[in-house]
C-alpha cells in the first residue's frame, strides 16, 4: 500500500463519506435512473432535505414562490447539482474546527475549497458556455487531500503549513518531503473512490502541475485558472504562496481578460452566499 492510500484507510476510520454521496454518484452514473430515484434516496437524509429546500428558496435560485416539495427542489436543481449539493455538505462536515495551531484557521480550508468550487463553475458558465456542475465538483474536493492530512497528520500538516513561505518550495514538494505523498494523488485516489469521473479526479491530480499545457475547457485548466483567481482574491490557503498560471493558460486569460474581471468581481457575493448557508 503507498503512503496516500495509508492516508486516506487513516482517514476512513474516522470520517465516513455519508452513505448518500456515493449512493447519488451511482444514480449520475446510471443511464437509467429517474429524478424519482434521486428523491428515494434524498429522502432518507432530513438534513440534506431541509438543506436543499433552504438553497432552492435563497436568492441564490431567485425563485418567485416558495418551494416546499422534494420533488420540486429535485427538478429544480437537476441531479449533478444535488450531488454537488451532498458533497459539500459532506466536506464541509468533515472538517473540525477546532484546531490549536495560531497559524493556520480550518475554516480557510474550507472557504478556500468553496471559492474555487464556485469559481470553476462561473469560469465553465460565462466564459467557456459549457455545463458548470463538473467543474464545481472538481473545484470543491480539489483540496481534499489537505482535509485528509489535516484530519490524519495534524501535526505533519501544521508542520508543512508552517514551512510554506514566499521562498520556501511549493506545498506539493513540502508535503513529499514530509509525507512521502501529496493532497493532489490524496485527492486523486479518494476521488476515485467516490465514484467520481476519471477526468475530473485527474484534474484534482493535477492541480499543482505546472509544466502541462491543458486545453483551456478541460477540467484540469479550469481549475488552475479557478485556484489563481482564488487566490488573487484572498482566498487563499495560506497567504503569499500560490501556483502562478502557465503561459497557454495566462494567454487565454489575457484574452478573455473583461470577461474575467467581471468574474472576478462578482465571486465575492457569490460566495458570500453559499457560505452563509453554511454558517461558516
Ligand atoms: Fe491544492
Ligand atoms: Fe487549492
Amino acid at each position: 500500500m503507498d503512503a496516500a492510500e495509508k492516508f486516506i484507510q487513516q482517514f476512513k476510520k474516522t470520517k465516513t463519506l455519508p452513505h448518500i454521496v456515493t449512493r447519488l454518484a451511482q444514480l449520475i452514473n446510471d443511464e437509467d435512473s429517474t429524478l424519482q430515484d434521486f428523491e428515494e434516496v434524498i429522502r432518507l437524509d432530513p438534513a440534506l432535505v431541509a438543506r436543499l429546500l433552504t438553497l432552492v428558496n435563497s436568492s441564490f435560485f431567485g425563485m418567485s414562490r416558495n418551494v416546499d416539495s422534494i420533488s420540486r427542489a429535485v427538478a429544480l436543481l437537476g441531479m449533478k447539482n444535488l450531488h454537488n449539493i451532498a458533497v459539500t455538505d459532506a466536506i464541509q462536515g468533515m472538517i473540525d474546527t477546532d484546531t490549536d495551531n495560531p497559524g493556520f484557521e480550518p475554516k480557510r480550508l474550507w472557504s478556500h475549497s468553496a471559492a474555487v468550487g464556485l469559481c470553476c463553475k462561473m469560469i465553465a458558465e460565462r466564459i467557456l458556455s459549457i455545463d458548470g456542475d463538473d467543474a464545481y465538483l472538481t473545484g470543491i474536493l480539489h483540496d481534499i487531500g489537505l482535509i485528509v492530512e489535516f484530519e490524519t497528520a495534524r501535526n505533519s500538516f501544521f508542520k508543512i503549513i508552517d514551512q510554506l513561505e514566499e521562498n520556501s518550495p511549493d506545498i506539493v514538494a513540502l508535503e513529499q518531503r514530509e509525507l512521502n505523498t501529496d493532497h493532489c494523488q490524496i485527492g486523486y485516489l479518494l476521488a476515485l473512490e467516490w465514484q467520481i469521473a476519471e477526468p475530473l479526479a485527474e484534474a484534482i491530480r493535477d492541480h499543482h502541475l505546472d509544466n502541462n499545457e491543458p486545453a483551456p475547457n478541460s477540467p484540469t485548466a479550469i481549475l488552475q485558472i479557478a485556484e489563481y483567481i482564488v487566490n488573487q482574491l484572498g482566498f487563499s490557503v495560506k497567504d503569499d504562496k500560490y501556483p502562478q498560471l502557465s503561459p497557454g493558460l495566462s494567454a487565454h486569460v489575457q484574452k478573455n481578460i473583461a470577461e474575467y474581471k467581471v468574474l472576478a468581481e462578482d465571486l465575492p457575493e457569490e460566495l458570500e452566499k453559499i457560505t452563509s448557508m453554511y454558517g461558516k
